[in-house]
């Protein structure tokens, strides 16, 4: 079926509303990565298969709906039951019957699937509104995702979704829209958070054509998961974000760069152009408006250097991915040499709010010069891990603990990385310090793309800096020597600390090093580069000092540094033998036992597995 017109889009509209509000009851299963790698296919299966054979009335295999990821990865996978919001953690497939026959057919709760407060132990949240990892977001890009399935463009369109293309497309002007989006300070979410209006308005007036919109989903940063979870779980907020641009840019082609790892995410936008293109609201003459413009999938081979703009412009056009110097601009020349826009896929996927809801109300959310809200995934040794949005503005400290839930087992704060391989590490004496792009930059890290790792006082930061410089010096394209060579050097001095063979001198080498590289790389990823180094010698130099002066590795990681030895908790019960891959710990059963130190390698799977508290890290 085409829609031929905006009229018949309403109807369209009111028709699939119709049919999402007829569904009183829903049984959502989450299909993001999370959940669906603790198998909560089989557990989406498994209720449909029940439901199928069960004859209940007003609950179908229908009832059940797939969705992307719902945020709360920690306590995946996630069941939720709808209107009620009635939130299921760690579910497992032997949980479904129970889940039909007691909450759906009796109403009762299943206590032992609610998640518990960490904090109060007795208290556990039935609506998932209402638990504080929920409660203090505000969802804008993230809007549809845990509610809709990405595979109907019906229930897209019964959430509102592409109402704004119809307001743009026949109600605005090109120049209104770019107005309209530089007003509300929208800032791309992929990193750099240039202005989108000024990128816009700057495509519009470059006298070329044909003129190009692309979507970077290439998401390279490790531990960032946001642009993934988005083109998985709603594929259309970013096509209509991207149509809405082209036409206001005046482009009919683009491209979605969507980076090989991420396969779920082709089928899904695949699927989802397909949808967009059979109801007429993608490819030729869009809604009976006369615009046209129509959007292919290039696979990127999962190098973190073609998420850069030039790089990935290169690598559309079959070109080797490598980044070019910024004197050329990729809105004036971009791929093929012509006008483009590159945006983010979370900076896409928030357009159509901004342009239904307007650009005032946008601007009212987050700080003056950072407005709206921002998605992070939040990881590393916090409780709740996940995929959250905030308002620009919140405090680290309210989104680790009040958010996140603080650190996991009540440890020590330490620091957070914030921003990739790219941004920095900041300790806890910044942890008020307010979310935002200009915040973070001036405290020495950076907003990003929108990574956040969580570290505690068993983190080294010496070999967290050592562990990104690995990455970069990998990641390198190799096209100019500073980030080439200058990378691999702050590698080499940077393992020296960890091994404990390094002096002063070495340290001092590597901040002017790092100086070099800063200012003499060509693309983002030399000129960046020393940035985890950088803040992290700028806030734990001491820490660095002990691994050179003392050969001591405060955080206890670093192998070369530390010793582990058995003390007299130990009671013999031989399960640390079995685990040591190296034949270093005798002793016999029921008596204190030795490690070997000569044959020790220091992999730790002993402190893993002794519950006594025996193991000795110094
Ligand atoms: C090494 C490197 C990797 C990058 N990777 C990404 C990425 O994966 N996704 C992304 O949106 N932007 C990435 N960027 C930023 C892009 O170059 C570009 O600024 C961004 O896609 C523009 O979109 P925005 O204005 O909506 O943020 C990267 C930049 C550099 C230097
Ligand atoms: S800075 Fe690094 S990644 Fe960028 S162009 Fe130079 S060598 Fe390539
Ligand atoms: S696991 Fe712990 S308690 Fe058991 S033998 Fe090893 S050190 Fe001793
Ligand atoms: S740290 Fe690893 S190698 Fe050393 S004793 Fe323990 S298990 Fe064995
Ligand atoms: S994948 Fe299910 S909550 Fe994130």
């Amino acid at each position: 079926m085409r829609i031929g017109t905006i009229d018949k889009l309403d109807k369209f509209r009111a028709k699939c509303e119709r049919q999402f509000k007829a569904q009183k009851k829903k049984i959502i299963v989450c299909l993001g990565p999370g959940c669906l790698a603790s198998g909560s296919d089989k557990i989406l299966d498994e209720f449909k298969s029940v439901l199928k054979k069960k004859k209940i009335k007003g609950i179908t295999v229908e009832t059940v709906k797939k969705t992307g990821c719902h945020g709360f990865c920690a306590c995946g996978p996630l069941v939720v039951i709808e209107p009620e919001g009635i939130f299921y953690a760690k579910v497992k497939k032997i949980h479904v019957k129970d889940i039909i026959e007691k909450t759906l057919l009796k109403g009762e709760i299943i206590e032992k699937l609610l998640y518990t407060d960490p904090h109060k132990k007795s208290k556990k949240y039935t609506d998932y509104r209402s638990i504080p990892f929920y409660k203090y977001q505000t969802r804008i890009s993230l809007r549809n995702l845990g509610l809709i399935d990405p595979d109907e463009i019906t229930d897209y369109i019964a959430a509102g979704g592409y109402a704004a293309l119809a307001k743009a497309l026949t109600k605005m002007k090109p120049q209104k829209i770019i107005n309209e989006v530089s007003k509300s300070g929208l800032r791309g979410r992929g990193g750099g958070g240039f202005s989108t209006g000024r990128k816009w308005a700057t495509c519009a007036k470059v006298d070329d054509e044909p003129r190009f919109v692309i979507c970077n989903g290439d998401e390279g940063d490790p531990g960032a998961f946001m642009d993934r979870c988005i083109m998985e779980g709603d594929p259309h907020s970013i096509l209509e974000g991207m149509i809405i641009c082209a036409f206001a840019v005046g482009s009919h082609d683009g491209y979605i760069y969507v980076r090989e790892e991420y396969p779920l995410a082709v089928v899904n936008l695949q699927r989802a152009i397909e949808a967009a293109r059979e109801l007429g609201l993608l490819g030729e003459n869009i809604l009976g408006t006369g615009f046209s413009y129509d959007i292919k999938i290039i696979r990127g081979a999962g190098a973190f250097v073609c998420g850069e703009s030039s790089a990935l412009m290169k690598s559309v056009a079959g070109e080797i991915g490598e980044p070019r110097a910024k004197y050329i601009r990729s809105v004036v020349k971009g791929v093929y040499d012509k006008p483009t826009v590159l945006n983010n896929v979370e900076t896409f996927a928030t357009v159509p709010v901004i342009i239904e809801k307007g650009s005032k109300w946008f601007a009212s959310i987050g700080t003056e010069k950072s407005a709206g809200t921002k998605a992070f995934s939040l990881a590393g040794k916090v409780r709740n891990t996940g995929l959250i949005e905030v308002p620009m503005g919140m405090t680290l400290r309210d989104i680790i603990y009040k958010i996140g839930g603080g650190i996991e087992e009540d440890r020590q704060f330490k620091a957070v990385q914030t921003g990739g391989p790219s941004g920095g590490c900041l300790p806890e004496g910044k942890i008020d310090l307010p979310v935002d792009f200009d915040t973070l930059t001036k405290a020495g890290s950076m907003m990003g793309s929108g990574g956040m790792i969580v570290m505690d006082e068993r983190t080294c930061m010496v070999e967290l800096a050592r562990y990104f410089l690995d990455f970069l010096v990998s990641e390198s394209c190799g096209k100019c020597v500073p980030c080439r060579e200058g990378l691999h050097q702050l590698l080499i001095l940077c393992t020296k600390i960890t091994r404990g063979k390094a002096s002063e001198n070495d340290l001092d080498l590597m901040e002017k090093l790092s100086k070099v590289i800063q200012v003499g790389s060509l693309c983002g990823l030399g000129q960046s580069g020393p940035n985890p180094f950088m803040s992290t010698v700028q806030y734990f130099r001491d820490e660095y000092l002990s691994h050179i002066t003392d050969c001591k590795c405060p955080g206890r990681s670093c192998r070369a540094l530390i010793t582990y030895t058995i003390n007299d908790k130990c009671n013999g019960c031989v399960a640390c033998i079995s685990v040591c891959p190296e034949k270093a710990i005798t002793g016999e059963k029921k008596k204190l036992h030795v490690i070997d130190q000569d044959k020790c390698s220091q992999c730790g799977s002993c402190e893993v597995v002794c519950k006594y508290d025996a193991i000795d890290i110094t």
